[in-house]
């Protein structure tokens, strides 16, 4: 019960009002948007009744329709080692991203009086940002993903104010979809003069052992005759130490205060701590701000890697870009607590925010959840690789960039390095090497505690350089060819693999002869699942785990990527429709491709897996080569077709597959059942799994991630949509159109099947299946009650699934 209220209390300390000292209101609701540059549309008096009524979080650009001509770059993309520019669709999303649109936000302010203090937060603004209070501009930003704020206490009034942003994307800005408008939080927070400074309160744990950890809390303040009482909570909301302080430096209290037997944050365990710290004038309170932090101990030693809590931990990592698939860029914590709870299963322990600031909601469930994080900074810094790109704010902005990233994140436990940039082109020369530097500086300075990397492509130029030597942790993207090389070249005695991978697949497509080949590309624009097929600059995943495996000095990998995401459709980047990537371990409606289960067979140290693939409906391939691959943590297993056995597989070192996938090259099709039976290391049977060829697709099935949803407007159940055949055997090559209706307390928000070549609407209550499979998305209402998803299709037989809502 006392967690409970702990919980809440922090809910409502970001949300609502929580004292009378302080209150942060969301302005979420009644956003009055419109597409379009409009010269007045900053005035108060200006009549914004006809605009679309619009909640923050929002993407403008998620609702389509896609178009190839959308941002269609002819460029040489340098750092896939193209030469010759040619035409690009689909790079940025083919969605309607490009172009100005304005928001408009009445709200007033009951808790504020004359004499507040009164700040505006956004925490992501896509992009460069133009802020009105009032008929006057009271700031601007230029970067989208950074979180920034503005003092508006002399703006504000009693009664009714007026906000309006206006938001501009260029074409030629992004290599992915960035998304469109403000589609993070957005906020104000009424306090007293006297306050905690934005951002200003700063926890680290400089001394831990079993016995004591002590928690340093510096707090920036505004105000005289003041003192600061610190409290600091576990997570069950019960007081363990509490510090009453008096004396300040300049505007900063300091605290060392002791937590006996701490209780230490890590994946496994990621037990949270909150600080109360209560600013007091002449004995009055004037301000109260919570903070969670985690009491744990991170390392970065030559030769033995990285350590945790005195644990040499491996990160076994994914990168994400920020889009939530079907949903956009709009964040949503459920939906990005469904990405964690799918990456957590697969033994997933770190995630890399590439290659921009992560959402808050995003580390505050990493904190929860128990994730390492690699938090990014920028794509490009001076010298462009997209001419639109952050180049034109880097001299302006880098610096502040940082310092907001960093005040605003630094107090997560899950943050345990930072990146000032990915691939950057300023590898390259001396003023390069300098802004390198200067960056760290720049990390360094905000937060002594973590060390800062690079995601490297140019590892030969940068070992030249001096790029590499000088970074913190080097971090290299691919070239696992360069490894042994840069390990010995460079001092630090350690290599991450900041990026690694970058195979293709899509889900439930398979292509014969199975062969390994990069940039291999089908009729279909789809890449087979055998996953075989990577770019020209990068692998597949095997050839990572030999060097993660057989290298105590590579620190671990950010596989590319954690989930397909909106744009870079390579190796189709020059086909048409084509709009999304292949390099999910998970295709974009968040459902596991075979990769999956490679990965999980490592990662998952705790749980089994035995995974067959392909499926088995090849019908007109009878007695044709059909290869298989089963991914399991078992060393060894014997294959069935039909109940005829295609021989024992063994791992091996013959090649990094061997290694890794056991492998059934030369099994002919024939339809029937396809089983794997494993065996231990005496050769007893210790599992087994079956795949079945299906007949006719039959009845639709439903299953939904979650039955009982928050009845909050936000909170989403997931529910895959999958056929099966009169036995229920599911029909893995089915590509019905469907449809989808809710009713109830729940609407429809979105239907996706994972086809980077679909060009169906996600917001549209209809699609294909695709390899028989799509998933729906259903978001609550703010009402109690049940919701009902009914899914029909021509010719089979319809489904319907409850959920139901909760406070
Ligand atoms: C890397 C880059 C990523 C993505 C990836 C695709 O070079 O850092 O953003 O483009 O390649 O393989």
């Amino acid at each position: 019960m006392k967690k409970l209220n702990i919980y809440l209390l922090f809910l409502i300390s970001t949300q609502f009002i929580f004292s009378q000292v302080r209150t942060v209101k969301e302005l979420a609701t009644n956003w009055k948007f419109q597409k379009g540059e409009n010269i007045t549309a900053y005035q108060t008096n200006f009549d914004d009744s006809k605009w679309e009524t619009v909640t923050v979080p929002h993407d403008w650009a998620i609702y389509g329709p896609f178009d190839k001509e959308i941002d269609k770059q002819h460029v040489a993309i340098v750092q896939n080692g193209e030469q010759v520019a040619s035409e690009k669709t689909g790079r940025t999303g083919a969605l309607p991203h490009i172009g100005t649109a304005w928001y408009r936000n009445t709200f007033t302010l009951p808790q504020y009086e004359k004499g507040k203090k009164v700040m505006l937060l956004f925490e992501g603004a896509m992009s460069e940002p133009k802020v009105y209070l009032n008929g006057k501009k009271v700031g601007e930003w230029a970067y989208g993903y950074s979180y920034f704020y503005f003092d508006i206490s002399e703006d504000i009034k009693e009664g009714e104010n007026t906000l309006a942003v206006q938001l501009s994307n260029k074409e030629f800005a992004s290599r992915w979809y960035p998304g469109a408008g403000l589609y993070r939080k957005v906020s104000v927070i009424v306090k007293n003069k006297t306050s905690i400074n934005q951002w200003g309160t700063t926890i680290t744990t400089p001394i831990i052992n079993k016995e004591m950890a002590k928690v340093n809390i510096k707090t920036n303040v505004s105000g005289e005759n003041i003192h600061l009482l610190t409290t600091i909570l576990n997570a069950e909301g019960e007081e363990v130490a509490s510090q009453k302080t008096n004396t300040k430096f300049g505007d900063e209290f300091v605290q060392n205060i002791k937590v006996n037997t701490p209780n230490r944050w890590s994946p496994k365990n990621p037990y949270l701590y909150t600080a109360k710290t209560q600013l007091y004038e002449d004995d009055i309170l004037k301000d109260e701000v919570l903070t969670r932090f985690g009491i744990r101990e991170i390392k970065y030693e030559a030769d033995k890697g990285f350590s945790l809590n005195g644990e040499i931990t491996k990160f076994k990592g994914v990168c994400l870009h920020h889009d939530l698939g079907p949903l956009g860029t709009a964040v949503n914590k459920a939906a990005l607590r469904r990405q964690l709870t799918i990456l957590k299963d697969m033994g997933c322990n770190a995630i890399r925010s590439s290659h921009n600031m992560p959402s808050l909601e995003q580390l505050e469930l990493c904190d929860e959840m128990g994730f390492l994080f690699l938090a990014e900074s920028f794509d490009e810094w001076a010298v462009p690789k997209v001419k639109n790109g952050y180049n034109r704010f880097f001299n302006e902005y880098a610096e502040k960039d940082i310092i907001n990233l960093v005040k605003a994140t630094k107090n997560h436990p899950s943050i345990v390095m930072w990146s000032s940039g990915n691939e950057v082109p300023d590898q390259w020369g001396t003023a390069g090497v300098k802004r390198a530097k200067w960056l760290q500086d720049i990390f360094h300075r905000e937060d002594p505690t973590r060390p800062v990397t690079v995601g490297m492509d140019q590892v030969k130029a940068t070992i030249e350089s001096g790029f590499g030597a000088l970074l913190d942790v080097p971090g290299l993207n691919y070239r696992v060819h360069l490894y042994e090389e840069a390990y010995e070249k460079f001092p630090q005695g350690f290599i991450l693999g900041s990026e690694t991978a970058s195979t293709v697949s899509s889900r439930g497509i398979y292509k014969f002869p199975v062969v390994q080949e990069n940039m291999k590309q089908y009729d279909d624009f789809q890449s087979s699942s055998y996953d075989l097929e990577a770019c020209s600059w990068s692998n597949v995943p095997d050839e990572d785990f030999v060097l993660q495996d057989d290298k105590p000095w590579v620190i671990g990998e950010f596989v590319w990527t954690g989930f397909d995401y909106l744009g870079e459709p390579t190796p189709y980047d020059k086909s048409w429709p084509s709009r999304s990537s292949y390099f999910g371990i998970n295709d974009l409606a968040g459902l596991p491709k075979d990769r999956y289960y490679l990965y999980r067979s490592r990662w998952n140290t705790t749980d089994e897996t035995l995974h067959i693939l392909p499926h088995w409906n090849w019908e007109g391939r009878e007695g044709e080569t059909t290869p298989v691959f089963v991914y399991t943590n078992y060393n060894k297993a014997e294959l069935f077709v039909n109940g005829k056995s295609m021989g024992i597989q063994e791992k091996n070192t013959a090649t990094p597959q061997n290694r890794y996938r056991l492998m059934w090259m030369d099994v002919k099709y024939e339809p029937g059942t396809l089983k794997v039976v494993a065996l231990n290391n005496e050769g007893k049977p210790v599992a087994e799994k079956e795949v079945k060829t299906a007949g006719k697709p039959y009845k639709i099935v439903l299953s939904p991630d979650r039955k009982t949803i928050k009845a909050d407007g936000k909170d989403l159940s997931y529910v895959t949509v999958s056929v099966v055949d009169k036995n229920g055997i599911e029909c893995p090559t089915a590509i019905n159109q469907l449809k989808f209706k809710v009713s109830g307390s729940g609407i429809y928000r979105a239907a996706c099947n994972g086809d980077a070549t679909s060009l169906e609407l996600f917001h549209l209550p209809t699609m294909k299946l695709f390899s028989g499979k799509l998933v729906v998305t259903v978001q609550s209402k703010t009402e109690l009650g049940d919701i009902h998803l009914k899914v029909t299709g021509k010719g089979l037989k319809s489904a319907t699934v409850e959920l139901n809502t909760v406070n």
